[in-house]
């Protein structure tokens, strides 16, 4: 039995990263270590808390102490690290804890992974999940047809204080590797969607205002480009990178769906209306442009080849069946997104687990 370390899955993607890895992979023990911020949520895990091959660790990444105890307690095989502060505009309003998490916790867990395994690194692995955000913003347009996109080899140019503070997590990460050999891999994945989003994210706050009846707030003109991918995908994409790819290596991890904001919102207002049986133009009213957000990067977009082309990995899942599917999750799951939006969800630690004593 292997033990891996999870950070951050009580969150949204880790949260999907968990539950693949514990249905996969049955020789592996899954400690799931989380702060549980107001973005970390056990209920996103609720149907496998008592596997039996599964821990919940409530606990600090930036914890210096607590983590260097709790790497002696379980001598963790393997690291995939996904724990961060990741709303850009929270980011604009308050960075110091995109810095202390994304920076110094990064830096907290990788020398506690180094001091453990001290040079043996045979069969280990810390995995960063990181984000396409780290290259900066690409233009609409390109010099004849091919538009650019994020390749491995982009120059990091980071414009938000969340996007800087991931990219120096990954610049750490890669330091590691080259000074003291710990076996490392940073994978960049575009913009994911898909049931467990806190909605403060474009896709859930659209669903969750439709549903309410508010504003849809449109930064700009809705110009903006995102690349998106569904986040079972990319859970698949961890999995594939994590057994087969090499390390040192980054991987980039994209949906190969580029749209503007102004027509995802109007795909999901149709999609509603139509689920709801209502007139198809009904949600589409509440549309408001709004003051664009400080430094918006114009595009995002990812080239995977080399996931592609190295490892076999693709996505398998098309915008239109993820929206679909996403936007059902998010109407038959009112109570999740009460529970979020009042804080409720917050106590239900506190009724389940104890923190555990090391
Ligand atoms: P999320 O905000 O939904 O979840 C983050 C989780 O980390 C929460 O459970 C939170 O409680 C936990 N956490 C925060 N600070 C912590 C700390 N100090 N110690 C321990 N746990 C802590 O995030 P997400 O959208 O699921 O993103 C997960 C990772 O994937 C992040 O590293 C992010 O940069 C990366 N990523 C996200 C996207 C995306 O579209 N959401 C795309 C590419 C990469
Ligand atoms: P977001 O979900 O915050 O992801 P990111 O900024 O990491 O890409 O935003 C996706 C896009 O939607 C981004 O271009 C900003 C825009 N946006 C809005 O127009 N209105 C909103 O209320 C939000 C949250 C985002």
């Amino acid at each position: 039995m292997k033990n891996i370390l999870i950070t951050g899955g009580a969150g949204f993607i880790g949260s999907h990263v968990v539950r693949t890895f514990l249905t996969r992979h049955k020789d592996y023990h899954i400690f799931n270590l989380d702060k549980l911020t107001y973005a970390g949520n056990l209920k996103n895990l609720a149907d496998i808390e008592n596997h039996p091959n599964y821990t919940f660790i409530r606990g600090d990444i930036a914890d210096d102490k607590y983590i260097n105890e709790l790497f002696e307690k379980y001598r963790f095989d393997a690291v995939i690290h996904l724990a961060a502060e990741t709303h850009v505009d929270r980011s604009i309003l308050e960075p110091m804890d995109f810095i202390k998490t994304n920076i110094l916790g990064t830096f907290v867990l990788l020398n506690a992974f180094k001091n453990l395994w001290n040079g043996n690194y045979e069969g280990k692995l810390f995995y960063h999940v990181s984000t396409d955000e780290v290259y900066g913003s690409l233009p609409l347009r390109g010099n004849g047809d091919e538009l650019p996109k994020f390749t491995e080899t982009t120059p990091y140019s980071p414009r938000s204080p969340y996007s800087a503070a991931k990219a120096g997590s990954d610049h750490l990460v890669k330091s590691y590797f080259y000074t003291f050999k710990v076996p490392v891999i940073v994978s960049n994945c575009s913009n994911n969607y898909g049931p467990n989003q806190f909605p403060e994210k474009l896709i859930p706050l659209v669903i969750n205002n439709i549903r309410n009846n508010k504003p849809l707030p449109i930064y700009g003109k809705g110009e903006n480009v995102r690349d998106w991918l569904y986040v079972e995908d990319h859970a698949d994409a961890i999995d594939t990178i994590f057994h087969k790819g090499t390390p040192g290596e980054t991987y980039n991890i994209g949906g190969a769906h580029e749209m503007k904001n102004i027509d995802i919102v109007t795909m999901i207002c149709d999609i509603v209306d139509k689920k709801l049986d209502r007139t198809v133009g009904t949600a589409q009213k509440l549309i408001t442009f709004v003051k664009d957000r400080p430094g918006h990067d114009l595009r995002y977009a990812i080239d995977f080849t080399k996931l592609h082309d190295s490892l076999g990995w693709q996505p398998e899942t098309t915008f239109e069946e993820g929206i679909s599917k996403t936007v059902e999750w998010y109407l038959h799951n009112k109570e999740w997104l009460e529970n979020v939006i009042s804080g409720e969800y917050l106590k239900y630690y506190e009724k389940q687990y104890k923190q555990i004593n090391l």
